[in-house]
């Protein structure tokens, strides 16, 4: 994967995370997770790839354990569990003031914005959706197929949310979900997977964009539940259905309840799954939109007294207020 690294250094130089679309190097946003910024740059050289920016190390040591377990990451899902991802790639830069920190890029071949499961869902019948959901549980079961099977001191993690799956083939003038559509994953750049229980990433790197003031009493009330959540299946199938009152679409979740029991009764058995129920869903997503709002709130705390009252750089992007 070829990748333009002087560019990428005068993109972190000059980046303003407020307006990060208004600097000198032409990007487009493509998305953002709770913690990353999702770009592409808008120049030849640079056509095809997304960029995910994460400026949270202050070592190269520290740097180059999250490039290997990224590597590794998309390396066992793709060759071990057989879950599609797009070819990847990484870059890092020094960044801040004193070229003191380093911001890290995972790269990864750009896909169709709207083919993305958050786009999809908004555009498809309650049946397809319905379809890309037993699609994206068939999905999943390879990576707990995996963990039961596979190799003993190997265990991996995974975020399944709707925003991280793309269609493949997918073309937004004739939008359809089909029972032979194809998925691709995209969220690698939180490589998760554990060798004799020894997180591959640094797990407080989850923490990096808090408040630094805020971080040892998130790490003691959040942090460990936080990751766990990602290696239980019964987790991450609750917050993919939870995705659904975010997305504005709750009145689909009772369906895909019914959908997901069944599936646990059939071609899940082996997993023991207990029936979901819509309480559980329902209190899943309040105490996680709770976590998260509290979470921005003092995020964007922190951004203000940095950058008005210190008059000092922010070095993350915040997402505007998303609509829960
Ligand atoms: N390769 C890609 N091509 C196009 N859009 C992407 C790509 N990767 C991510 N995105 C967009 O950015 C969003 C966040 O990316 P993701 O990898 O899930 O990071 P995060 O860890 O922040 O959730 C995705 O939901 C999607 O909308
Ligand atoms: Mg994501």
């Amino acid at each position: 994967m070829k990748i333009d690294h002087e560019l990428l250094e005068e993109f972190e130089r000059m980046l303003d995370t407020r307006q990060p679309e208004d600097g000198p190097v032409p990007i487009r946003v493509l998305g953002f997770g709770e913690i990353s910024l999702v770009f592409e740059i808008l120049t030849e050289k640079n056509e095809g790839l997304a960029f995910k920016r994460l400026p949270i190390f202050d070592t190269e040591e520290q740097v180059a354990r999250h490039v290997n377990a990224y590597n590794e990451y998309n390396r066992l899902l793709k060759e071990e569990v057989g879950i599609n991802v797009p070819p990847y790639g990484t870059d890092w830069v020094f960044s801040g003031k004193k070229k003191k920190k380093i911001t890290l890029f995972c790269v990864q071949e750009k896909l169709n914005p709207a083919s993305i499961g958050n786009q999809v869902i908004h555009h498809v019948s309650d049946e397809e959706i319905k379809i890309l959901v037993g699609l994206i549980l068939k999905e999943l079961t390879k990576v707990w197929d995996f963990n039961q099977k596979k190799v003993p001191n190997l265990e991996i993690g995974f975020d399944g949310q709707i925003s991280n799956w793309a269609v493949v083939d997918y073309d937004e003038n004739d939008p359809r979900v089909t029972e032979q559509a194809r998925l691709s994953y995209v969220d690698t750049s939180t490589p998760l997977f554990r060798i004799d229980g020894e997180e591959a990433m640094e797990p407080v790197l989850f923490l990096k964009s808090a408040p630094s003031g805020l971080r040892w009493l998130l790490k003691l009330l959040f942090l460990q539940e936080v990751v766990d959540r990602y290696y239980d299946f019964r987790s991450v199938v609750t917050d993919l259905l939870a995705n659904f009152y975010k997305e504005q679409l709750p009145e689909i979740v009772p369906s895909l309840i019914d959908l997901v029991n069944e599936f646990f009764t059939n071609e899940g058995k082996q997993f023991e799954m207990e029936p979901f129920t819509l309480e559980e869903i329902e209190s899943y997503y309040k105490g996680d939109k709770r976590i998260w709002v509290i979470f921005q709130g003092f995020r964007r705390m922190d951004r203000f007294i940095k950058t008005k009252i210190l008059r000092k750089k922010y070095d993350f992007y915040l997402p505007d207020k998303i609509k829960r």
